[in-house]
């Protein structure tokens, strides 16, 4: 008999990294969202999502920096932490943030770890196409399941002029190719495609064996990912085209404020049933 297969609703199997590698070759399609807390991990988790990203997005949705540059390992670490307490199934991956790989095979290799040691997830983010294929090796060999993330990387924001979808030139499309080819070649085992016309999302795909995770990368991804602020309706003003809302929580926060304003100073909250009462033995308490 074949094992049940973990990204297929319901089993509560865990999502291993060797489950998402081997997602395309069972004909499963891999739903990926970001979380940043214990409670938002537990609700994903118990709906059935196969992996939570913890991104390094935590820094423009959660911490109010205006992009992802300024996160810190500790800041990831706390997050990290708080997420793998309330994710029992789903695969949890570590967003590295910006500088704590970059400068180095050692840093790299130590940072990477301790969100496993230290932090209780199973697999590392890092961005960057071929010129990080030595490091993402050194990974792998430090036993540290990485998963690659190429087109727009918000961490090059600068280096990109902003937040540009990549890939639109073929000079660009055909490096976007190698890239994922590179990556394969030293062992990642999966990869986000970011921003990109979904052309090249489709040619990336299809020119290597491991899974796609695409956001804003169109349809023939081996999967999708959201960030839990632009799918929940979370974000303030306009979201990019390829979001969309799953719920306007938004909405529902800014009115249920409302009406317990509306409900403390009109006196209606609390009501007797909300407040404590003193045994009968005991009476009601002097006053003065
Ligand atoms: O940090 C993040 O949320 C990400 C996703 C956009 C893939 O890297």
């Amino acid at each position: 008999m074949n094992a049940p297969d973990p990204t297929k609703a319901p089993s509560a199997a865990p999502v291993t990294v060797p489950v998402v590698r081997s997602a395309r070759a069972r004909g499963t399609r891999l739903a990926m969202l970001t979380a940043y807390d214990f409670p938002t991990a537990r609700l994903l988790d118990q709906a059935g999502i196969d992996i939570v990203l913890v991104g390094d997005s935590v820094g423009n949705n959660v911490l109010g920096y205006d992009s992802t540059l300024p996160v810190t390992m500790d800041e990831m670490l706390h997050h990290v932490k708080a997420v793998a307490r309330g994710v029992r199934r789903a695969l949890v991956v570590a967003d590295m943030p910006y500088l704590s790989y970059q400068t180095g095979r050692r840093d790299a290799i130590r940072n990477a770890g301790r969100f496993l040691k230290e932090a209780g997830a199973a697999a590392v983010k890092i961005e960057g196409g071929r010129r990080r294929a030595p490091l993402l090796r050194a990974l792998v060999d430090a036993e540290i399941p990485v998963m690659g993330h190429i087109g727009l990387t918000p961490q090059s924001l600068h280096v990109m002029g902003g937040y540009k979808v990549q890939g639109k030139r073929f000079d660009e499309a055909r490096a976007l190719v190698e890239d994922a080819q590179a990556l394969e070649e030293a062992g990642a085992f999966s990869l986000v495609l970011e921003g990109v016309p979904e052309p090249v999302g489709r040619k990336v795909t299809e020119s290597i064996g491991i899974p796609t995770i695409g956001i804003g990368a169109g349809r023939y991804c081996d999967g999708q990912v959201l960030v839990f602020h632009d799918f929940a309706g979370l974000s303030q003003g306009s979201v990019p085209r390829f979001v969309r809302r799953y719920a306007d929580l938004a909405g529902v926060i800014g009115d249920a404020t409302r009406r317990f304003i509306e409900d403390v100073r009109s006196g209606s909250f609390p009501s007797e049933a909300e407040t404590y009462s003193m045994p009968a033995a005991v009476g009601t308490p002097p006053r003065g």
